[in-house]
């Protein structure tokens, strides 16, 4: 087999057979496939496009490429939850919690941000002591106790996908849709969950720009998924503003807790009480509208906010932030940003808000940088609310003035106020 001719044939938009796809991600995995040729391969791909049994092939040659895990010793039906990205995007962190208290179980692995992208991983170190390694008995142990884990992706886990995606990165061969799809699900599959729901996002903070083009993501990772035996489901999602009122590791970890503590409510609360009602029907655990109710109850009671004090716990972090948030890393100053006229919210531009945190030290461009825990921005509005001039918008969180009045120069362009009422959106556009 030569790379030469499966390059070719992508070109030509000819179909690869699935033998021929092992042979391209192995061959680049083991490094007797160049970079060079993997990027013009992935850049066919990306012009012309796989079909859906490519996709699935590529998926599973990527997930075959390291370990599996087995999590059948947890003798219950586990569910995986994956949101492809955004800004303020922290619904792991509830819906994990609450899932669990429903008698659900949730092994989660999740990512670090990379630009302007938050990821759950720096969020949860932001706690103190919090330890995001664990070994995969102790993983899965900690699954069984207390109903879930939140971890670092660890072990051999699709070495494939972390050596394309690297290049990806550098290719501009990220947004294609059997890459991203690929990618995604082949780490799904990999961690071994029996459902898989999926939380597809698009808007400005998203990989996907249109609710269009994310339903088109959306029903090829579920194809994916079922054509490998899971149970899967997707959510339609906006992230055209960002979600909830906080952007930045210790600030969406402190607004988890008061919305688990019931001291905030907001568009956040509702997507984390749908999502987690969809994990606990996929978990069989009752109609969905009996795991909606079992869903708000846990979070009323306080049961949810009990489970994730006892993984925060159990992961070696200080479980009294659940109590005292505010011994969450913060940052030396803090900038109010008022409004420059009256009239109703409309729109909080997520891209933007992403690269303010971003120059505010809150997320990283490249792997080895590290990220200021403290910084990062508060909303103090929603979408659609009242607005008069001088009102306070948003808390700007830096380590010096002149990072805060970077990011305020950035945030005044994203924030719009119109003259005319505006209709709160709903987040959820679908579900596949
Ligand atoms: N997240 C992933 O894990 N892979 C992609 O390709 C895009 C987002």
């Amino acid at each position: 087999m030569q790379i030469y001719d499966l390059i070719q044939k992508t070109r030509r938009r000819q179909k690869l057979t699935a033998e021929e796809i092992r042979f391209l991600v192995n061959g680049f995995t083991a490094g007797e496939i160049p970079d060079f040729c993997m990027s013009a391969w992935l850049m066919a791909v990306c012009c012309h496009g796989l079909t859906t049994e490519e996709t699935v092939d590529l998926t599973i040659a990527i997930r075959d490429s390291g370990t599996c895990l087995d999590l059948s010793e947890l003798g219950q039906i586990t569910v995986d939850k994956h949101s492809t990205g955004g800004i303020g995007d922290k619904t792991t962190l509830l819906i994990a919690p609450i899932t669990a208290a429903c008698g659900g179980y949730v092994p989660k692995m999740s990512g670090r941000g990379l630009g302007f992208t938050g990821g759950t991983i720096d969020k949860l170190e932001s706690i103190p002591g919090f330890r995001v390694n664990m070994s995969v008995p102790d993983f899965i142990r900690q699954v069984k106790e207390i109903g879930c884990a939140v971890i670092a992706q660890s072990g051999n886990l699709t070495p494939a996908d972390k050596k394309i995606y690297a290049l990806r990165n550098l290719t501009a061969t990220v947004d294609s849709i059997p890459l991203i799809c690929s990618s995604i699900m082949s780490k799904k599959l990999a961690l071994g969950a029996d459902c898989i729901l999926l939380d597809v996002k698009y808007g400005s903070g998203a990989f996907m720009k249109t609710a269009a083009d994310a339903a088109v993501l959306a029903k090829s990772m579920v194809n994916v998924g079922n054509m490998a035996d899971k149970k899967c489901r997707a959510m339609i999602t906006d992230m055209n503003a960002p979600l909830g009122h906080t952007v930045g590791n210790a600030l969406e970890i402190a607004e988890v807790i008061h919305i688990l503590r019931g001291e905030e409510k907001n568009n956040l609360t509702e997507l984390a009480l749908s999502l987690s009602a969809h994990m606990l029907e996929l978990s069989k655990k009752g109609s969905l509208q009996e795991c909606r109710r079992m869903a708000e109850q846990a979070l009323t009671s306080g049961k949810a906010l009990e489970v994730l004090s006892h993984m925060i716990e159990a992961q070696g972090g200080d479980a009294s932030v659940t109590e005292h948030p505010e011994k969450l890393p913060q940052t030396r100053t803090q900038k109010y940003l008022k409004a420059e006229r009256s009239g109703y919210l409309s729109a909080i531009d997520s891209e933007q808000a992403g690269l303010a945190c971003l120059e505010l030290g809150a997320g990283r461009t490249a792997n080895h940088i590290s990220i200021d825990m403290g910084a990062g921005l508060t909303f103090l509005h929603d979408i659609g609310d009242p607005i008069q001039a001088g009102d306070p918008i948003a808390v700007i969180h830096g380590n010096s003035e002149t990072l805060c009045e970077l990011a305020e120069k950035r945030l005044l362009s994203a924030i719009q106020i119109s003259e005319q009422p505006v209709a709160k959106t709903n987040l959820i556009y679908s579900i596949i």
